[in-house]
């Protein structure tokens, strides 16, 4: 029996409308006004938004001492049905092996959203430059580097991240790059801990809003050379946000997100009592109010184009694993967990704050979410072929998100505390109803992998050579 939602308003990235829903064989069959409600099981959505599930481009299901996909279905619960994962390279593997390892042995059977992969470079050999060319036939259309965690397998040099975004470019690959100096970080910390500076403000201090916006401009000008488009993940300074702004007006390609916590918390949560400030160490760190607020305004005028949560729940939460570094700030867990509270966040701190509108919040956490991972209009949309992920939205609900409500795995909610404006009244996965209202309701497990497409929306202005 085909599934039929009725009274419902539509709401896509550039309209609001009221229609009917039909769902069939996992798919959207139909969008019209009065769809005969004949031998259809009828969900009855009035007074209610109907959003495309949410698109999460930016979590981490395993690397960084995180949880694997075992927790994926806190994404489900928050209204995020399609989560997209960097797939970490193996210690003397290729990407594309290691990819393929990733989702088949831990995400498929496991990952309860459906989810894809970004290929992520951890190894600092050359052999990289030979397997670009294969990427996009094995699945990988977007390439991670990491300017920063020198010392660790996860840092990339800028002479190789050039060589292969002068290869990326000719595949429709694009590189997506945490920008932040490295070297800087690294004298920063060793000169706090040669202070006596112990405690977590410690990291913001060793990784200043300077060492962000230096990085972000040395791509830009590192991608203008390779003339490879380019986008830089978990933007967080006015700088930075200046930096991609000036490069757009150049006409050059690049483009960015921010993440749900850039967007809340700000470094007076790093000096809590009682080592709490280490609950909200990540990287890159926690910004000063000021920097939030650039960050909205980047949002609010499109310079940024995405909003992920760069969910990293790290094992043992708060207790067990952050309090390593009790004594030492540079001992303490990077990341954060997210990725069941980013649509309320946003939801909440955009649309009820009158920072962005509806649509805004369907082009930044859904529709654009998709086509940076070359999986729209299958994902992201509310459209006729596309896949049945549909987001019922009961924008009267009001609480508080809590950790008691989280599914993360972690014994700390990064926003804890927090208003919640809106509510996830129902979210289906291809046509089936997998949470409702706060709560799992279908099976964990069921999430299919999402095959992305090359050339993403950031070549769409690119023109080659010019
Ligand atoms: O602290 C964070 N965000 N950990 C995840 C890794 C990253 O840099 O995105
Ligand atoms: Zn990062
Ligand atoms: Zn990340």
């Amino acid at each position: 029996m085909a599934l039929l939602i009725k009274n419902g308003t539509i709401v896509s990235s550039t309209a609001e409308y009221q229609a009917d829903i039909l769902i069939e064989d996992e798919k959207i069959k139909a969008i019209a006004e009065n769809i005969d409600p004949a031998d259809h099981e009828l969900v009855d959505a009035s007074g209610k938004y109907i959003f495309p599930g949410g698109v999460d481009e930016h979590v981490h299901m395993g690397p960084f001492d995180t949880y694997g996909f075992e927790t994926s279905h806190a994404a489900l619960v928050g209204g995020t049905t399609t989560i997209v994962d960097f797939a970490p390279q193996d210690e003397g593997d290729t990407v594309i092996n290691s990819f393929h390892r990733h989702k088949d042995e831990k995400a498929q059977g496991t990952a309860s959203p459906d989810f894809s992969f970004h290929g992520m470079v951890m190894d600092t050999s050359e052999a990289l430059l030979d397997e670009i060319p294969k990427m996009v036939e094995n699945g990988i259309v977007n390439l991670k580097f990491f300017m920063a965690y020198n010392g660790t397998p996860f840092h990339v040099e800028d002479d190789l991240i050039f060589k292969a975004m002068q290869i990326c470019k000719d595949y429709g690959i694009t590189p997506w790059v945490h920008c932040e100096n490295g070297d800087m970080i690294e004298v920063l910390k060793d000169e706090l801990v040669e202070e006596g500076v112990t405690k977590p403000i410690g990291h913001y201090l060793s990784s200043p809003p300077t060492v962000e916006d230096e990085a972000v401009q040395r791509l830009i000008y590192l991608a203008k050379l390779a003339d490879c488009p380019i986008f830089i993940v978990h933007n967080t300074t006015a700088g930075a946000c200046a930096n991609i702004k000036r490069a757009q007006n150049e006409g050059q390609p690049v483009y960015g997100e921010t993440c749900t916590h850039y967007l809340a918390i700000d470094t007076s949560y790093l000096e809590k009592d009682n080592f709490e400030g280490a609950k909200w160490v990540c990287g890159p760190a926690i910004r000063p109010k000021e920097h939030i607020k650039a960050v909205w305004k980047a949002i609010e005028d499109g310079t940024l184009m995405s909003i992920g949560s760069d969910h990293a729940a790290v094992v043992g939460g708060f207790e067990k694993a952050k309090k390593r570094g009790i004594d030492d700030f540079t001992k303490i867990p990077n990341g954060v967990p997210g990725m069941q509270d980013r649509l309320y966040m946003v939801w909440t701190q955009g649309v009820e704050k009158g920072r962005i509108s509806k649509q805004d919040f369907v082009r930044l956490c859904m529709e654009n979410p998709a086509k940076l991972c070359g999986i729209y209009p299958q994902k992201g949309a509310l459209l006729p072929g596309s896949d049945a992920d549909i987001l019922i939205w009961d924008p009267s609900y009001e609480g508080k998100i809590l950790v008691e409500n989280s599914y993360e795995g972690t014994d700390y909610n990064t926003f804890e505390g927090f208003e919640q404006k809106g509510i996830a009244d129902k979210v289906y996965l291809r046509g089936q109803l997998m949470a409702e209202r706060g709560e799992l309701v279908g099976e964990k497990g069921q999430g299919r992998y999402i095959r992305p497409k090359a050339y993403t929306v950031c070549y769409d202005k690119y023109h080659k050579g010019e």
